[in-house]
């Protein structure tokens, strides 16, 4: 028997340089794959860092002229200070219309106007006229030593990598 004809032919030195090229193509591709994937559903299912609630001191309670009103900007959003018969209430300033400030405008008809549409809001911060679909969010607020402190919801900006 021919033992030359029973040989296994034996991969050249061209042949194992494609083969590792190949590999690390391969390995290459796969993970550029994965990171794609990975972008992908973090985009499809960003972290959303949870709400906080954190006091925000804003400003004096002699501020606020009695069944009057201000609108502050205490940095994590404008809220609206109200004075209802001596009651203080805070909300956000935020229009639930389209997103305007509104502003203090205390009348015998509503506590809140926002001028870009004519929205109004009353001292409970429910809508009394205009288009906004909501009423204002309500936010706790005390008052310590004539200081006045309003509990906010802010939210973390959404980070990705
Ligand atoms: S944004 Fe306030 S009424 Fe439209």
């Amino acid at each position: 028997m021919d033992s030359a004809a029973n040989a296994v032919p034996r991969a050249s030195g061209s042949d194992r340089r494609e083969f590792v090229a190949d590999l690390v193509l391969s390995a290459a591709g796969i993970v550029g794959l994965g990171g794609l994937a990975t972008r992908f559903l973090q985009y499809l299912y960003p972290v959303v860092p949870p709400e906080q609630v954190i006091e925000v001191a804003a400003g004096r309670r002699d501020a606020v002229p009695a069944n009057g009103g201000i609108v502050v900007n205490l940095g994590v959003g404008h809220v609206a200070l109200v004075d209802a018969g001596g009651e203080l209430r805070a909300f956000s300033a935020v229009c639930t219309h389209l997103g305007c400030i509104v502003k203090a405008e205390p009348t015998d008809h509503h506590a809140l106007y926002c001028a870009c549409h004519g929205g109004m809001f009353d001292r409970q911060g429910e809508v009394v006229g205009g288009p906004p679909p909501r009423p204002l969010p309500r936010y706790p607020v005390e008052v310590r030593d004539g200081q006045v402190f309003v509990k906010v919801i802010v939210r973390p900006p959404v980070l990705t990598a």
